[in-house]
């Protein structure tokens, strides 16, 4: 799936992609780093869209390790499937990751790796969908996420970062990924 195709889910629900391009090279570097990926014996990608970031996981995980993709847009689910035949994609909201888990025999994950754009969620969302998230990450496990520098300019932006330390004992901030489309950075956080 190319940019086009991307810009045309993006122009459909603007609010449920959230940005205007795939994240880059460099933000799916980062976005690996100083979670203990390669040890883990299950991950969660969350919204992983057109895969930009799904190349950069599958790379990091061991081959053992269960893997687990949750896009609730069919469109970016069925182009998935096509481009990674060997890893599994749920195609549904990570409000039900519970059930997803459970459908896909995952107990508890060690990370989750997600994409989804937070600063574009009501604060209902918010909390509904890091509710869920606690009832399959292990204590101790990973949360990676990204976010755009200007979201901490905007109200829902600035909720989700005061609403991580509520749901983390540990949340640090990458630095700025200033090549990305937009700026973006990681917040790296420990249940
Ligand atoms: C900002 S895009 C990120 C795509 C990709 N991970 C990247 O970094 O280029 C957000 C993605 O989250 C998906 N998404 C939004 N809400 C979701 C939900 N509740 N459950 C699962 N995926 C969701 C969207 O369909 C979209 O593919």
């Amino acid at each position: 799936m190319g940019l086009m195709e991307f810009l045309r889910e993006f122009a459909t629900n603007p609010s449920a992609i959230g940005a205007i391009a795939p994240s880059s090279e460099s933000l799916g570097a980062e976005i690996v780093r100083g979670i203990d990926i390669e040890k883990a014996e299950a991950v969660l990608e969350y919204g992983p869209g057109t895969g930009a970031l799904t190349s950069h996981l599958v790379r990091a995980v061991q081959p053992s390790c269960q893997f687990l993709a949750i896009e609730r847009n069919p469109r970016f689910a069925e182009n998935l499937r096509e481009v990674f035949p060997n890893i599994t994609i749920h195609q549904g909201s990570v409000a039900d990751v519970r059930a997803i888990c459970d459908e896909h025999g995952i107990r508890m994950v060690d990370c989750i790796v997600s994409g989804l754009p937070w600063a574009a969620f009501s604060p209902e969302m918010q909390r509904t969908f890091l509710d869920a998230m606690m009832t399959v990450l292990k204590p101790g496990g990973r949360l990676a996420t990204f976010a755009y520098l200007q979201g901490l300019l905007v109200p829902a932006g600035q909720r989700f970062a005061s609403l991580l330390p509520e749901y983390f004992s540990e949340v640090k901030r990458s630095p700025t990924v200033w090549r990305n489309l937009p700026p973006a950075f990681v917040y790296r956080c420990r249940r």
